[in-house]
């Protein structure tokens, strides 16, 4: 072996331990002393040179002899210090020097510098060894933890931006289909009042014949004939435009909904919404059916007063849930004969804190698979082009989703159904 020269050791990865002496018999002496270490030695007989290998790889640990010629082991530990490679590498200094004069090496990092007095014990110098290369590989743990740590946590940035990449994918889809499903829920919802807009406007059609005739005629009554149907147009005219406004309304309302800011809360005397309701349906049915009639019966709670809400929404809650009453008791006087009377029974009821209102039928009543799937949207027995399926699902949002309160469904095949609905005041 030589001065510099690399001593064979296992296990790359292993702590490598750099051994600085001017003597040759020294650095064999040390050699020897630490033959059974898990680390690879390196030699080199000046400061010079141990500096040469410091620069070109890393060390666990340096024996640093202090009495060399030329440069002595404090002023090599100087240089070492200086160095930001070579800045943090832990010494031993090897000194012959009292214990005394051990302070002359200072300023190098606390903890990274320690002594050992000629004649070398050799006890004590493996143990300074053992203690300094475990620090070292504590600190090489520490160091690939941290690696990984950083490597775990940029994976965790990357999968994080996919995801919310993902995310804003998935709304945007779900943005479209929503809209296709708010298109449809808007058709469905103007449906009752364009019904009446067309109505008005057959019957202002009709008048408007009317005028004409009673123009060409030349009775006496004539004018006081025209002002009458006059008198007629203009109510008509009036309706047509109320119910074009709640069309609008209505498209308003839940496009404000899908934006999920809601119609606009007002205290508002619920008999009398129930009321208007119920009429809007019933005229809507005798519209599209002028031979069916049912028998109305209503049982308002005068106790209720006023519920806090979004009246164009919960109007159409109410209309929806009449308007699917009247189609099961048509459904039901079609398939029974004679003794069968249709009624439907609207009643409000004071809850304190709440309100409810039940809409029933004695109509043909939902079968279980029916029920299961009551609330989900399109979902209908209707044939095409009468039932959308949105009804339910519609007011069921409206009523749970955006005033927190409850739909309850009761029903019995060929007999009844009834639909409550509870909203918070
Ligand atoms: N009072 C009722 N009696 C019997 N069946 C009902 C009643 N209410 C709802 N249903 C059943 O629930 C289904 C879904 O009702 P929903 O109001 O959601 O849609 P729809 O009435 O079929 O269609 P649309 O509301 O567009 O007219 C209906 O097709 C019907 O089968
Ligand atoms: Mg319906």
């Amino acid at each position: 072996m030589s001065a510099g020269s690399e001593v064979e050791r296992p296990s790359l990865g292993s702590p490598t331990v750099l051994l600085v002496d001017d003597r040759q018999e020294n650095l064999l002496a040390l050699e020897s002393l630490l033959e059974d270490f898990e680390c690879e030695l390196v030699c080199a007989g000046s400061g010079q040179e141990a500096l040469r290998h410091v620069r070109r790889r890393d060390f666990a640990l340096v024996l640093l002899d202090v009495q060399m010629p030329e440069m002595d082991g404090f002023e090599t530990a100087e240089l070492m210090r200086g160095l930001e490679r070579t800045r943090n590498i832990p010494i031993i200094f090897v000194t012959a020097l009292s214990k005394e004069k051990k302070h002359i090496f200072r300023g190098y990092e606390a903890g990274a510098v320690d002594y050992l007095f000629k004649p070398l014990d050799p006890d004590v110098l493996r143990s300074k060894v053992r203690v300094f290369l475990e620090l070292h590989q504590q600190k090489a743990l520490l160091r690939s933890q941290a690696e990984q740590l950083e490597r775990q946590n940029k994976e965790l940035a990357e999968a994080l931006h996919k995801l919310q990449a993902t995310q804003q994918q998935l709304i945007v889809r779900e943005k479209l289909a929503s809209l296709g499903q708010l298109t449809a829920g808007i058709a469905h919802e103007i449906r009752n009042p364009l019904n009446f807009v067309t109505n008005f406007a057959r019957f202002a059609d009709d008048l408007i014949g009317e005028l004409g005739e009673i123009a060409a005629s030349d009775g006496a009554a004539r004018t006081a004939e025209v002002l009458k149907v006059l008198g007629e147009l203009g109510g008509l005219v009036k309706k047509i435009s109320a119910h074009g406004r709640r069309a609008s309304d209505i498209v308003t309302s839940m496009l404000e909904h899908a934006r999920g800011s809601g119609g606009q809360r007002r205290a508002v005397a619920l008999n009398p919404l129930v009321a208007e309701s119920i009429n809007f349906a019933y005229h809507a049915m005798r519209a599209r059916d002028p031979g069916f009639d049912a028998a109305i019966e209503t049982a308002y709670d005068e106790a209720v007063g006023e519920v806090r809400m979004a009246p164009t929404e919960i109007s159409r809650v109410f209309i929806n849930l009449i308007d699917n009453a009247f189609y099961a008791l048509m459904e039901r006087r079609e398939s029974e004969d004679g003794g069968y009377r249709p009624v439907l029974r609207v009643s409000t009821e004071n809850l304190g804190d709440r309100a409810r209102v039940r809409v029933r039928d004695n109509g043909t009543g939902i079968p279980p698979e029916v029920a299961a799937n009551l609330f989900s949207p399109f979902h209908t027995t209707k044939p095409a082009g009468v039932g959308t399926g949105l009804g339910l699902s519609i007011s069921r949002e409206i009523v749970v989703g955006s005033h927190q309160g409850e739909v309850e469904l009761a029903t019995e095949i060929g007999s009844f159904t009834e639909i409550s609905v509870t909203l918070p005041k």
